[in-house]
Formats: structure tokens, C-alpha cells, sequence
């Protein structure tokens, strides 16, 4: 049973699937008191029945976070998926950085994103890097995650590259060492656990491929051609338009890939093993376990 005289070990965003990740390792840990804070409580119902307390948060509505992060703790900030309205996921995170502190947190650890660095006009980048600055100017604990790119993003854009032999990115020759989403959820409940001081882990994958090594794994699992068209981004940009992404994440995906031809994908460190004991998981293997995906077959 978890030790009811630890700090509480504090989960926001803990609906979402990488909250819901670190949660069910926290319980197979028997780590806690566990409290996992949502927008919608009731779709925790399942967690609260293992034993989790669970509270309501939005960093949209401040007047939430001083009864959902009450008694204080370990936090972990999982960043929103707020992107649409420029600034407003920054206002989120700053309001749950501010309460955090208000509450008597000792230590939050945050997502981020691998390379954070302002930019002049809000995005994705610049909203973790103020994030992150906003956490070293508190005077809180703090471990940075770094994320990089999901493997499991992957399933989106390889099963339509396997149907029709090609993939287009605006990576040119860029590498990108992407990390399952698994693992990012095992290294954010280890560092929620027992990370101290003040720390950036860049959280990677084993290796950083090119997008021609991506189609050549794609090609001999799916059994079929692909290759792989490096774009401009401005020729890419029609084509996920047309596939129905909306204009910002279209934006988004475009930046993800600008900076991945500019090099700043394609560290790779040794934090997950570091933090949780396991080697991370390589993009071939990842993709193997999800070959029904990439077939476009489930
Ligand atoms: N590294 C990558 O490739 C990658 C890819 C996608 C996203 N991300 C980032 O990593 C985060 C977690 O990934 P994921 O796969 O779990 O994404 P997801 O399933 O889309 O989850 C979205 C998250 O945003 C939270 N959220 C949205 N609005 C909020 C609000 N007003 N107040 C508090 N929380 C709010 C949700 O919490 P509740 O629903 O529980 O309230 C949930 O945790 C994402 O939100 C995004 O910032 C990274």
C-alpha cells in the first residue's frame, strides 16, 4: 500500500493518455497518495475505484487549481493541448505554475519539448520555453522533460504513406529521435516519484532516424514500396491541408519538421534508462507491435 505519509504525487491532465499512462505506473508502483487532477472527474471514475483521489482542475478557470492541488506535494504539469488561440496555453500553464506554488508544491515536474526556445510569435516552442521559465523563477523544484516527438505520431502519417508508396515531409535530411509515448509516461512517474534539485532530461528515443530511414522501416514491415520526398515547407503544406488537419496544427507539424531539418530533433540522450531502468523503445519495434496500424488495417 502506498505510504500515506509520502508527499502526495499530483497528476494534472491526468484524462488525457499520457496522464492516464503515468497514473496506471504510479499504481503498479503502489507509489502515492495519488491525486489525479482532470477537467472531467467523472471520467476518472475508473481511477478513483483504485484507490486515486480525484479532483477537478482547469487552468482555464484559475478559481479550480487552490482545492486541486490542496496539501501540496509532487506535481506533474502535463502541458495542454491548447494550441488553436495563441498565448492561451502559455496563460494555462502560468496559472497552474503560480497555484502550484500558492498551494506549497515542493517539486513540478513538466513536460516540454525537446530544443524549447522563445520564438517571436507564439508557439508551440515558445510556449514551453516561458513555461519553463516561469517554473525557474518559482521557487519550486523542478525536473523539465523534455519530450520529443511521439512514435505513435507515426501512425498517423505512415499508414497513408504505405497506401500510396510515398511519404512527404519537410524534414530534408533532418534526423528525429522519436520516443514512444510509453516511455514518456515511464520517465515522467519515475521523475514525478524521486527527481530533486533543478534538471533538464532531453526524453528520446534509442537513435534519431532520417524520414528516409522512417520509410525504409515502414516499407519492410508493411512488406510494401515507400519512399521518402523531402519538400519545401511551403509545397507541404497543401497536402496535409487537404487531409483535413486544421490550419494550426497544420502549422504545427510544418515548425515540428522546419526544425527538424535545422538539426534540433535529433539528440539522443540516455534519460529514460536513467530515470526508470529500461532502454527506450526503438521506432522499428514500436512499429512492429503496431503493424495492423501502419496497414491502415484497424
Ligand atoms: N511529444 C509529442 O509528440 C506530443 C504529442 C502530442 C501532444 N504532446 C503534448 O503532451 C501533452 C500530453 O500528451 P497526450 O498524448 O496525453 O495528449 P492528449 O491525450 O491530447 O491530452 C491533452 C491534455 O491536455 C490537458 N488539458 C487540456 N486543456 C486543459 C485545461 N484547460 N486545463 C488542464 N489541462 C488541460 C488534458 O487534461 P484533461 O483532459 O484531463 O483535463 C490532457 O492531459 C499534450 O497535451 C501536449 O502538450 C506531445
Amino acid at each position: 500500500m502506498p505510504d500515506t505519509q509520502s508527499p502526495a504525487l499530483i497528476v494534472t491532465g491526468a484524462g488525457g493518455h499520457l496522464g492516464r499512462q503515468v497514473v496506471d505506473f504510479l499504481l503498479a508502483a503502489q507509489a502515492g497518495p495519488i491525486v489525479a487532477t482532470t477537467r472531467n472527474p467523472d471520467k476518472l471514475a475508473d481511477l478513483a475505484a483504485r484507490g486515486v483521489t480525484v479532483r477537478q482542475a482547469d487552468f482555464d478557470d484559475p478559481a479550480t487549481l487552490p482545492a486541486a492541488f490542496a496539501g501540496g506535494g509532487r506535481l506533474l504539469l502535463i502541458s495542454t493541448d491548447e494550441l488553436a488561440q495563441p498565448g492561451k496555453r502559455l496563460a494555462q500553464h502560468r496559472a497552474a505554475v503560480a497555484a502550484a506554488a500558492a498551494a506549497g508544491v515542493s517539486h513540478v515536474v513538466y513536460t516540454s519539448v525537446v530544443a524549447a526556445h522563445p520564438t517571436p510569435q507564439s508557439s508551440l516552442s515558445d510556449d514551453h520555453f516561458w513555461t519553463e521559465q516561469a517554473l525557474a523563477a518559482s521557487p519550486m523544484g523542478w525536473t523539465f522533460l523534455r519530450n520529443n516527438l511521439y512514435a505513435d505520431l507515426l501512425l498517423h502519417a505512415l499508414p497513408h504513406a504505405v497506401a500510396t508508396g510515398t511519404l512527404f515531409t519537410a524534414t530534408g535530411s533532418g534526423r528525429r529521435s522519436y520516443v514512444t509515448r510509453q516511455d514518456c509516461a515511464r520517465a515522467a512517474a519515475a521523475a514525478l516519484r524521486s527527481a530533486e534539485g533543478r534538471r533538464i532530461y532531453d526524453i528520446t528515443g534509442p537513435a534519431a532516424p532520417s524520414q528516409d530511414e522512417i520509410a525504409a522501416i515502414a516499407a519492410e514491415i508493411s512488406g510494401k514500396p515507400v519512399a521518402h520526398v523531402a519538400l519545401p515547407p511551403e509545397a507541404l503544406r497543401p497536402g496535409l491541408a487537404a487531409a483535413g488537419i486544421p490550419p494550426f496544427m497544420v502549422d504545427v507539424l510544418i515548425d515540428f519538421d522546419i526544425e527538424t531539418a535545422r538539426g534540433y530533433s535529433a539528440i539522443v540522450t540516455p534519460a529514460v534508462e536513467e530515470l526508470t531502468g529500461r532502454a527506450p523503445t526503438p521506432v522499428a519495434e514500436f512499429l512492429k507491435q503496431n503493424r495492423a496500424a501502419l496497414l491502415g488495417s484497424h
